[in-house]
C-alpha cells in the first residue's frame, strides 16, 4: 500500500515552486485561538462589534480593548513544531512562497529561530499584522505601542495627524493590503503544489487562492483535523494536527 505521507513528502521535495498556505489552525497548538472551530473567537464574539471600521467608529474603546487582549494572548505564545518545520524548510530551499491569513507573528519568530532574521524569504501576510498599528484617517503605519483602553481619551493616536490609530489588520469588508493578494495569486497560479495547513477555507478572497492553484494545475495537500472547503480538491489529505503532520512532511527524514 502506498504511504500517502511519503508520497506527499516526495511531491513536495520534487516540486520546483511551492505555496504553503496557512490559517489559524497552524497556530492552534501554540495556544492561539482559531475563529470558527470549538473555542473559536467568532463563537464568543461578534465580528461586526469588533472587526469592522464601523465598530471602531461606534465604540473605539471596546475595539481596542479586544485587540489589546488578543495581543497579550498571542504575545504569550511561541511557535510550534509546524511553524518550525515550515521555517526550516523554507530557509533551506528556493521556490517557496509562504502565504498566511494569520495576523500573529509565529511564522516570523520561527524563521528567526531557523536562521532567517528578516523572516521567511517570501512571507505574504494577507490579513495584516496584529503587532502593528495604522492611522484610521491618514493610513500611516506605526509600530504597535502599549494600549491604554480605559477611556476613549487614552487610546493610541497617530503621531502624524493626531487621529485615532487602529490595529494594522484587515477587517471585514476591507481590501487586502495593496499588492499582497496579487503576489499571492501569482504564486498560487505558478505553483506545482500547494500545501494548505489549518484553514477552513471559508473567507474570501484568501480562500480562492487554493482553488486558483488547483485550476492552474497545482497538486493540493491539506493538513487539518476537521473538514475544510478544500477536501474535494485535495490529492493528499491528512486529518490530523499540523504539529504532528507538517514536520513529517517537511522535516529531515
Ligand atoms: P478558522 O477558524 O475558520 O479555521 C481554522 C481551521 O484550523 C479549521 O479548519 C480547524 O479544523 C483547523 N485546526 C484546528 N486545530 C488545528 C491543528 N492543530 N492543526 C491544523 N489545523 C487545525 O480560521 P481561518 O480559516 O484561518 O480573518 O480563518 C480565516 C480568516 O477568518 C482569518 O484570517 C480571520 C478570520 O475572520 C481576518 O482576520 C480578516
Amino acid at each position: 500500500m502506498p504511504d500517502p505521507l511519503a508520497q506527499a513528502r516526495e511531491a513536495l521535495r520534487l516540486a520546483r515552486r511551492v505555496v504553503i498556505f496557512t490559517g489559524a489552525g497552524v497556530s492552534a497548538e501554540s495556544g492561539v485561538p482559531t475563529f470558527r472551530g470549538p473555542g473559536g473567537l467568532w463563537k464568543a464574539f461578534r465580528p461586526e462589534d469588533l472587526a469592522t471600521p464601523e465598530a471602531l467608529a461606534r465604540d473605539p474603546r471596546l475595539v481596542w480593548e479586544w485587540y489589546a487582549w488578543r495581543r497579550g494572548l498571542v504575545a504569550a505564545c511561541a511557535p510550534n513544531a509546524a511553524h518550525g518545520a515550515i521555517a526550516e524548510w523554507v530557509a533551506r530551499r528556493p521556490g517557496v512562497t509562504l502565504i498566511t491569513q494569520n495576523v500573529d507573528d509565529l511564522h516570523e519568530q520561527a524563521a528567526r529561530v531557523a536562521g532567517a532574521p528578516d523572516g521567511p524569504p517570501a512571507l505574504l501576510k494577507l490579513h495584516g499584522a496584529l503587532f502593528s498599528d495604522r492611522c484610521s484617517r491618514c493610513a500611516r503605519a506605526a509600530p504597535a505601542g502599549p494600549v491604554d483602553a480605559t477611556s476613549p481619551a487614552t487610546l493610541p493616536r497617530c503621531p502624524a495627524c493626531g487621529a485615532l490609530l487602529r490595529p494594522g489588520v484587515v477587517w471585514f469588508g476591507e481590501m487586502l493590503p495593496a499588492g499582497v493578494f496579487e503576489a499571492a495569486g501569482a504564486a498560487a497560479a505558478g505553483s506545482d503544489i500547494c500545501l494548505v495547513v489549518g484553514t477552513a477555507g471559508t473567507v474570501h478572497p484568501a480562500a480562492g487562492l487554493v482553488h486558483a492553484a488547483r485550476e492552474a494545475g497545482a497538486r493540493i495537500a491539506v493538513v487539518d483535523p476537521a473538514a475544510t472547503a478544500y477536501d474535494d480538491v485535495a490529492e493528499f489529505r491528512f486529518t490530523a494536527p499540523a504539529g504532528e503532520i507538517v514536520p513529517r512532511l517537511l522535516g529531515s527524514p
